[in-house]
């Protein structure tokens, strides 16, 4: 029979050391919030061992905020007991425990914080192989750390361990290298029993979870080489450390998947991002969300990428921003271009420098190489635009829309008053301020006609423009 395993990650604290308005659980690390990354190694753990793993965070200061966050995002899949006060880390469980109906009947709990985001399911499963293959109570996990201050440290003996946090250690323990991690797993039953006696007799009046683990007790520190994965969270500078360490670990497995990079360091991919083999990533670009980059794209300097699909040898010349845009394969953007979301581009388009597109479809081969605004368009296959662009479409209070048949040639510095039309086939002369209909195949002008006065300029031509030698 499969194991039922409980999480409880506890994120009721108040995280005052963050300096930061947001609760900890959400603040923003990579485009995720503290709180998912812990969640998803439970989730990724369960899947990996096929457990049944059903998850409850324990939520406190600024629940309501939360829990907001963590519906919407997992919906009824997660349970959000309340504890109502800080006591400390056991009466957090114990909060887990009461406002969980299905937590008394797991077999075992895994217990972590909401504030290490580089834990993955691979030290859960290390954990999860000691405790059953020993058919132990409980285990946690240790690591050593050069500067343990703050962490509770970890006391061997020959009955087993203790933890001693800083605050009650004494200066020999203090010097103790080993500390806990804060990631725990233990048999059900025997945790629950044990919550009760936990007291609060130390020097912060806690109930500290760590005094579940005694000598002579069922329990093993489970000490792991690579102490990374257990980095907490407590201020801006733990929480940049970390975004480092996330970063290098995908840039990383992007680079033996066959994605060139060529300053990794200031190259930065979030989590959920998928790119092909055969891709080129130069320095100081920021690729977002659910962006999907195929092979042979080049991305150049300077690039900001969010939630975008870009086709095979698409390339995305330097200094772009691209926001919940698709780009078919051989697009050339940029450099300086902005796509807004609902830009949609068909094999082949360019759009040039100083071009901003929103909420517009353009067909293959559209070129717009130069300073213009294309706003809720439908633009026809290969149609020309020329330099200084623009669709009025918004006339104060509606949004309006402008289309443009296949094969048009649009002249520069042109405005298209809309809602309007232009035909197939049809050109558009340049300077001309477009508010009726264009059919196929018909040249249309709208511009003041050009007067011509011989020998008027010295009229207007004063100081050192003057012309002297009048004729
Ligand atoms: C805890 C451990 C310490 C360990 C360290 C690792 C205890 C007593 N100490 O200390 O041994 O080395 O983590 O980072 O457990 N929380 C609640 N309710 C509370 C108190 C805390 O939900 O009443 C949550 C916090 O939101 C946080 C987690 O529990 O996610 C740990 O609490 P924190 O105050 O950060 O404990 P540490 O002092 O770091
Ligand atoms: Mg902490």
């Amino acid at each position: 029979m499969t194991d039922k395993i409980g999480v409880a990650i506890l994120a009721a604290g108040q995280g005052t050391r963050m300096g930061m308005e947001c609760p900890k659980p959400l603040v923003p690390l990579f485009g995720k919030a503290l709180v998912d990354y812990s969640i998803e190694a439970c989730l990724g753990f369960g899947k990996e061992h096929k457990l049944n793993v059903q998850m409850g965070a324990v939520v406190g200061h600024q629940k309501e905020k939360v829990i907001e966050y963590l519906r919407a995002r997992y919906e009824e899949k997660m349970s959000y007991p309340i504890q109502e006060k800080q006591l400390g880390t056991a009466d957090a469980l114990k909060s887990f425990f009461s406002g969980c109906d299905w937590a008394s009947k797991t077999d075992y709990t895994i217990v972590l914080c909401a504030d290490t985001p580089l834990l993955s399911k691979d030290e859960l499963t290390s954990l999860w192989r000691v405790i059953k293959d020993k058919s132990l109570d409980g285990v946690a996990a240790t690591f050593e750390e050069k500067n343990p201050t703050g962490y509770g440290r970890i006391e061997r003996g020959d009955l087993g361990f203790r933890i001693i946090e800083h605050k009650d250690a004494s200066d020999e323990q203090r010097r103790l290298k080993e500390v806990n991690s804060g990631l725990y797993i233990f048999k059900t039953k025997e945790i629950h029993k044990l919550l009760d006696g936990i007291g609060s007799e130390n020097k912060s009046g806690e109930f500290y979870l760590t005094d579940a683990f005694k000598m002579g007790r069922s329990v093993e520190a489970v000490l792991f080489t690579d102490s990374s994965p257990f980095k907490g969270i407590n201020n801006p500078l733990q929480l940049e450390e970390a975004l480092h360490l996330l970063k290098k670990k995908i840039n990383r497995a992007h680079q033996s998947a066959g994605v060139y990079l060529i300053d990794s360091s200031t190259t930065y991919i979030e989590g959920t991002v998928k790119i092909d083999s055969g891709a080129t990533i130069y320095p100081n670009t920021y690729l977002h969300g659910s962006t999907k980059v195929s092979k042979n794209v080049v991305i150049e300097p300077g690039c900001i990428i969010k939630d975008s699909i870009l086709g095979e040898e698409v390339k995305v010349k330097a200094n772009s921003y691209l926001e919940s845009t698709k780009v078919d394969k051989k697009c050339q953007i940029g450099p300086y271009a902005r796509l807004r979301p609902g830009a949609n581009l068909k094999e082949g388009c360019k759009v040039g420098n100083f071009v901003e597109i929103k909420k517009a479809e353009l067909d293959k081969g559209v070129s717009i190489s130069h300073l213009s605004y294309v706003g809720d368009a439908e633009i026809g296959e290969n149609v020309n635009i020329g330099c200084g662009f623009i669709t009025c479409n918004y006339d104060g209070e509606a949004k309006h829309k402008t289309t443009i048949g296949k094969n048009s040639f649009i002249g520069s510095d042109t405005q298209m008053i809309a809602p309007v039309n232009i035909g197939e086939s049809a050109f558009v002369a340049s300077g001309s301020t477009i508010n009726q209909d264009v059919p196929d195949r018909a040249f249309s002008l709208s511009r003041g006609r050009q007067v011509i006065k011989e020998n008027m300029a010295s009229r207007f031509l004063k100081g050192k423009w003057s012309i002297k030698d009048k004729k």
